[in-house]
């Protein structure tokens, strides 16, 4: 029951009604039997200042940030967290007093869901993508003390990403391939594979792989992506995207609502359904 001690958190984004994280958030409150509430909160990029600023004053305990807004709404915080300024990006918000503290906790997601299936996070790792995701998944790679191998469509942005993280290694696109056979981990981070985008010939690009390689796909859409399952042909284990979006929600549930939630496959499950995505038993 919503009543005067309820915290209140939300998602801040432009559109905002394809978010799972009040899915998500909710069903951890009632779970954990805390008395919050989670609320989608669809705020146009001109009204990002006042609307953050609004939920200061009404007293909410903080807020994710998704697209449009996690690289603007880094000039609405008072302070940043270091992983923030490496990812370049914003996605959790806590008010602390009045003070808006910024986080990016998409890397750590990443990671963490990494660790959840067994993988260590070590080694050589190539990733595929210069996007946002990727640099968050890089930046937080970095930390794990990982050697980063970057890879991108345009190569001038994989560049900008090494001198922006300071560290890691540029590959070019069409030379990806042969890095394989002494990398750790490879990620797609690319929006490849995602419903509607165009084919690639994973098969093919997976030649020169091996039997410890741990392949990760960021794309959730589908569950399992075309880069999975050539990997998957071969024997090697593979994760998936779905476990990234909920690790990355554990943190700011922490910070808002008190409890660190487990992830278990009930989690899995409801935001599978929710998003018609297949049940992996
Ligand atoms: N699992 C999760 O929690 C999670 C979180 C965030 C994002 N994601 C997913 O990650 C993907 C990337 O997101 P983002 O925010 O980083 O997007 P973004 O900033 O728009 O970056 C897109 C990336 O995909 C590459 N790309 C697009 N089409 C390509 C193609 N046909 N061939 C090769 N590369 C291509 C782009 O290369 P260019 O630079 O050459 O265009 C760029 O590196 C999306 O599918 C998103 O849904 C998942």
């Amino acid at each position: 029951m919503i009543n005067g001690e309820t915290r209140l958190a939300g998602v801040i984004g432009w559109p905002v009604s394809h978010s799972r994280s009040p899915l998500l958030h909710n069903y951890w409150c009632r779970t954990y039997q805390v008395n919050g509430a989670y609320v989608p909160l669809p705020v146009p990029p001109k009204q990002l200042k006042t609307a953050v600023h609004g939920l200061v004053a009404a007293g909410f305990r903080g807020a994710n940030v998704t697209i449009p807004h996690k690289e603007a709404v880094f000039h609405v915080c008072d302070r940043l967290t270091t992983v923030a300024r490496r990812a370049g990006a914003v996605n959790t918000l806590s008010f602390d007093q009045g003070e808006i503290v910024g986080d990016c906790t998409d890397g750590v997601g990443f990671c963490d869901n990494l660790a959840a299936h067994g993988v260590s996070v070590m080694g050589k790792v190539l990733i595929l993508g210069a996007g946002g995701a990727a640099r968050a998944v890089a930046a937080s790679l970095l930390d794990h003390g990982c050697d980063v191998l970057i890879t991108n469509r345009s190569l001038e942005r994989a560049r900008a990403l090494v001198n922006a993280l300071g560290a890691g290694e540029v590959i070019a696109w069409e030379e990806w391939p042969e890095q394989l056979a002494g990398a750790s981990i490879l990620v797609n981070a690319t929006s490849l594979g995602m419903n509607g985008q165009p084919d690639f010939d994973w098969n093919a690009a997976l030649a020169d792989g091996h039997e410890g390689l741990r392949v990760a796909d960021i794309v959730y859409t589908p569950r399992q992506t075309p880069l999975l399952k050539a990997a998957q042909k071969r024997g090697w284990q593979t994760v998936d995207g779905l476990g990234m979006l909920i690790y990355q929600a554990r943190a700011g549930f922490e910070r808002w609502f008190g409890v660190l939630p487990d992830v278990d496959k009930t989690v899995f499950d409801l935001l599978a359904h929710d998003l018609n995505l297949e049940i992996i038993e």
